[in-house]
Parts: structure tokens; sequence; C-alpha cells
């Protein structure tokens, strides 16, 4: 992988949380593996009263809490010297702290801000990046958070404000799903191949399922949950992304437009999401987490069922399912082709899956594993399921950058092909607009459950292969 030129990194809002978790950590991982530039300095900008030393005890707490990876002391003196804190307020603030780093630096080093802050703080930054004098188009990215505004009209305006002073080109909208390798998976799987787009269609498949349980709970999440909720959390962003990823069309090329302009025919080409096909569900016990309202309305869980009017795949259902305390943590695409037109094998009707499936997992370990109904060992000619495991070599996974961190590296290497473009964006909140409009109530579900029970029914007689496979394998 390509080692980034000489940059000053600005984390906005970096003693936060993400920038805690991810950020910071990310930083870390990418200098051990050779991928931060030669050539690099950390400025945290944030409101907190703290000099470079205090910065340096939050980012060693980060490190401890949140590494993959043990914290060797060669390696600390390393990166803790990269390090320094602004308390940054005014773009004065920013022009200032930004001087020193990159005259320490010498030349003209990029500048690669991240933006840790809640979307409706994302705008004033960048003007105060802007008015510091560091927004300049040949040198400075700014990464951005997810959710990209809260409906079509604030991620309009969102939109058109960062274009007012930054170039698209500057702009990298984190969706760190689009990082995952199982993600990558789909597309190497699709156009390094030629047997499976044949069969990649309307005429073939029977249904696509995206499933994404999560088993832990909102917690210590409650002001951000109680904002964000389920649909705009995981939905809107994750869900509908890996979607435009499952979706696409073959592309020219893997270059940066070529990608997105095809993950945006999908987006253009979704029929918006009609409310009767969507169950919201809340967790029992959700209004008893702390700093939850007692009366909230707040889904903790979405299922819905979306549609592509497209030549390839009009006609073709397709399941999103995601939430929280539910009975497994899972991130599974699952294609489900037809069946064969009449069925030879007198036994086959008797096992569950009478047809083929293409699964990927997304999350780690990732892999692919077809679904197929294979010869019975023994004297009959009977069937049963079988599956061809397609996983990553055990050898390969050491090798892997976690998804943040393969986006920051991208964001440091000005690659955009992995981040969400502004009409993407902009499209999604539309199809999702029928839905915000008329939001479904939320229906209880317990704990550690599947969600509630419309939910289930959504899918029709298969159900969902997730719940239906772990249910298998526990009987
Ligand atoms: C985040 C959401 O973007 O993604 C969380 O805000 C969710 O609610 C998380 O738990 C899931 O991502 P991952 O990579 O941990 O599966």
């Amino acid at each position: 992988m390509q080692r980034p030129d000489a940059t000053v990194i600005g984390l906005v809002g970096g003693t936060g949380d993400l920038a805690r978790r991810m950020v910071i950590p990310g930083c870390f991982h990418l200098m051990v593996a050779g991928l931060l530039p030669d050539q690099c300095r950390i400025v945290g900008l944030a409101l907190d009263e703290l000099d470079d030393d205090g910065f340096r005890e939050i980012v060693r707490q980060s490190l401890d809490e949140h590494a993959r990876i043990p914290v060797e002391d060669a390696a600390w003196e390393r990166f803790s010297a990269m390090v320094s804190f602004a308390h940054a307020h005014a773009a004065s603030d920013y022009a200032k702290a930004f001087a020193v780093a990159e005259q320490a630096l010498g030349g003209s080093p990029r500048r690669v801000f991240h933006l840790a802050v809640p979307p409706s703080a994302a705008a004033s930054v960048v003007q105060t990046i802007h008015d510091a004098g560091l927004a300049d188009a040949e040198r400075t990215r700014v990464v951005l958070e997810k959710p990209f505004g809260t409906d079509l009209d604030s991620a309009r305006s969102l939109n058109a404000r960062l274009h007012e002073l930054l170039s698209e080109l500057q702009i990298f909208r984190i969706d760190h799903f689009l990082g995952k390798e199982g993600l990558q998976n789909i597309l190497a799987l699709r156009f390094a191949n030629a047997f499976i787009e044949p069969v990649f269609n309307r005429d073939h498949v029977d249904s696509i399922q995206i499933d994404v349980p999560e088993q832990l709970t909102i917690v210590g999440r409650a002001s951000f949950y109680e904002q964000t909720g389920c649909l705009k959390d995981m939905v809107t962003t994750h869900l509908l992304q890996v979607l435009g990823f499952v979706a696409m069309e073959p592309p020219v090329s893997l270059a940066p437009e070529p990608l997105r302009d095809r993950t945006g025919d999908v987006f253009r080409s979704l029929k918006p999401i009609d409310p009767a096909d969507v169950i919201y569900g809340q967790y029992d016990g959700y209004r008893d987490e702390p700093g939850v309202a007692p009366d909230s309305h707040v889904e903790t869980f979405v299922a819905a069922r979306v549609e592509i009017d497209s030549w390839r795949w009009a006609g073709v259902p397709i399941f999103l399912r995601t939430g929280k305390a539910m009975a497994v943590s899972s991130e599974t695409v699952t294609i489900v082709f037809k069946e064969p037109p009449m069925q030879l094998f007198e036994h086959a009707s008797k096992v569950r899956d009478a047809r083929n499936a293409l699964r990927f997992e997304l999350n780690d370990p990732p892999g692919i594993t077809l679904e197929f109904l294979g010869k019975q060992p023994g004297p009959h000619l009977t069937v049963e399921e079988s599956e061809l495991d397609l996983g990553l070599r055990p050898a390969d996974r050491d090798k892997l950058l976690a998804p943040y961190e393969r986006l920051f590296h991208d964001a440091l290497i000005g690659d955009q092909t992995l981040f969400t473009r502004a009409d993407g964006v902009e499209r999604v909140w539309e199809v999702a607009a029928p839905l915000l409009a008329h939001p479904p109530a939320p229906q209880p579900y317990p704990q550690g459950s599947w969600g509630p029970a419309a939910a289930q029914r959504l899918v029709g007689r298969r159900g969902w292969e997730l719940s239906a496979r772990h249910s298998a394998a526990a009987s």
C-alpha cells in the first residue's frame, strides 16, 4: 500500500469518544504498519483546557483501552512525538496550531482534518477551517462522519454549504461499512469472475437479504441514539451503502468516479420506501436505559422491504434488517437464488433449502459461502444441505486493516473510491422521505430475540435466512 505524503492531521473533537475509540488507535495502527506518512504531525483540536502533555495522556489512555496490538515503548515514543494539542475555538487557534505543526515538518505538507463532531456542527467547523486559511484545494482534505444530515433538506443544505468552501474532491464522507474486507469480497467475486454475473439478476435471484442484527444495547450512547434512532444510525447509512455495492452494474473501472456512478445508479433506481413495508421495533427495557425518555418512541430495530426499479432487479424483493439487543451479532448479505424448475430428488422438498444461496459475511472473519444441495453419502440417491466455504485463510487475516484504518489511509492518499458522494447521500434521504414523514409505531420485542413478530412475516414463507440457520444449528 502507498505511503502518504507529508501530512498534518487535524483531529477536530480529538478528545471525544469517537476519536478515542476509532481515530487515535487507527492512526497508531497505521503508523506501526508503515502507512502513516514518514513526515506526520497529529494535532488534537477541541475546547478542553489541555496542553500537549495532557492530550498525550488522553492518547495513551485511548491506546491502552482500544489498540488492537500491544503498544510497544518504541512505537509509543514515535507516536507521542507526533502529537500536539490546541484549545481551538476560533479560526486563529486553528491557524496558529497548524503553522507550528507545518513548520516542524517543513515544506508544504498536506492537511487532513477529521471531524468527530455532530452533523449539525460539521458545516461551521469547515467554515472555521476555511477562515483560518487552511482549506486550499491542493492541500486540504476533510473527513466527515455519518450521518450526513438527518433528512433530504438538511443533507442538501449541508452539501451546499460544504461546496461553497471545498470541492467535492476534498470531501471524504466516511461510512465505515465500505471499508470492510467482506464488502470488497463482493466486488471481487462479482467482477473478477465470469461465472456469477450471468445469474446475478431477476431471472435467477429470488430475493436479497441484508441482515445486521447486533447483540449490544445502546448502553452509554443514549443521547446520540435518542436523536438518531436505528433508521438513521444504520439503514440510511450502512445497509443502503452495502446494497449499492451488492446491486451495482459493472463499472468501467474501479476508479472512484466510475464506481460511485454505478452505486449512485442503484440509489437513483431505488423506489421510495413505503412505510407499509417497514417494521419498527423497540427492545423491552430501552425506556429504562439512563438518558432515554420514559415515553421514547425511538426505534431500536428496523426491518424493511425495498425494491430497485432497474432492468436487472425489477420485482426482486430486498429485505433489510438491523437492530440492537438481538439474538446474535452478524453482518450477513444473502443472495437467495430461485428453486430449480422441477425437483428430481424427492427428499429435496424435505430439507429447508431446495435452492441455492450465496452468503457474504462482512464482519470479522469475512467470508463467502455457497449453499447448495449435495448428494448424501451412501447407497441412496438423496440430497442434503451442503456448503462450500470460501473464507479467508487465517494467515491472510493478519494482514487486514480494520475498516476505519483502511478508510483513513485512503483519505491520506486521496482515494475517494470507498467514500460516499453528495448525490448518493441526498438520493438515499429522498428515498427514505415517505418513511421519515410517516414512521410506523415501534413494536416491543424481548432483548435477545429476532425483533417483533411482524418482522418475521415481512419476508414471507421462507423467513429470514440468518434466523433459520441459527435455529437449525441450535436444534
Ligand atoms: C456504527 C453505529 O456506525 O456502526 C453503531 O453507530 C453500530 O450503532 C456500528 O453498532 C456497527 O459497526 P461495526 O463495524 O462495529 O459492526
